[in-house]
């Protein structure tokens, strides 16, 4: 199913405006268009055999059209109508279908009942509360098994502005992912300096967390 729903206000100050200026600005998707190496790796793990997915902040949808070409059913969300455009053109040129919704996570909860094999959130640069909103929403919509990856700048971020936010309320660290984890299995827990080569936007050294964690069957 192909479709980008809109559920959210569009302020100029809001996280919608500020992101569609982000794109509209960018001549080259500014993240690439290969999906993240953590999820490309957790997806090729003999364990994951995921058959469907939800992508939380998935952008212009290198993520979420990467995993519809794996095989998996795919909801993905952003807050940018623009990105979401993007996204949709991006799974079109590569012929899949992804089900694509504009919304805020600060207000979006999936339909009651629906369960993903998979939840990611690659490179969501909110706040601590949307952070939170968001890692709450997507332990929820965990399916019996599921796995739910995260990647995201780290605390130790902030020290190095050529990259991501310098405010490090918007950067993550592992007690927050291990406290909203909670009843879940954690696989993977690591922060450390890693080399990025994502489009334009993240090019080079970065202090990163990468985080795997699985709901009990
Ligand atoms: C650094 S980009 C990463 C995009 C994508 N995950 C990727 O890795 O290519 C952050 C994304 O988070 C989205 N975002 C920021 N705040 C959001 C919110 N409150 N609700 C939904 N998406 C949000 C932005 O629109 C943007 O696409």
């Amino acid at each position: 199913m192909e479709r980008a729903l809109t559920t959210m206000s569009h302020g100029e100050g809001s996280a919608a405006a500020r992101w569609d200026r982000r794109y509209s600005a960018a001549a080259q998707p500014p993240f690439g268009e290969a999906p993240n190496d953590y999820l490309r790796r957790v997806c090729a793990r003999p364990d994951f055999a995921a058959q469907t997915a939800l992508s939380l902040a998935d952008g212009d949808g290198r993520n979420g059209c990467w995993l519809a070409e794996q095989g998996l059913a795919v909801t993905a969300v952003d807050v940018s109508a623009v990105a979401t455009e993007r996204a949709l053109a991006l799974d079109s040129r590569r012929g899949v279908a992804v089900e694509r919704v504009t919304a805020d996570l600060a207000d979006w909860t999936p339909q009651a009942g629906r369960a993903w094999d998979l939840v990611a959130i690659i490179y969501l640069q909110g706040t601590s509360v949307l952070r939170r909103r968001a890692l709450e929403v997507a332990a929820a919509a965990l399916a019996p098994g599921g796995w739910l990856v995260v990647e995201g700048f780290s605390k130790a971020q902030a020290m190095r502005p050529d990259m991501g936010p310098d405010d490090p309320d918007r950067l993550y660290d592992l007690d927050e992912l291990r406290a909203a984890a909670k009843g879940l299995e954690v696989v993977e827990a690591w922060t450390g300096r890693l080399r990025l080569d994502e489009g334009t936007r993240h090019q080079g050294e970065a202090e990163v967390i990468r985080f795997a964690a699985r709901r009990p069957l």
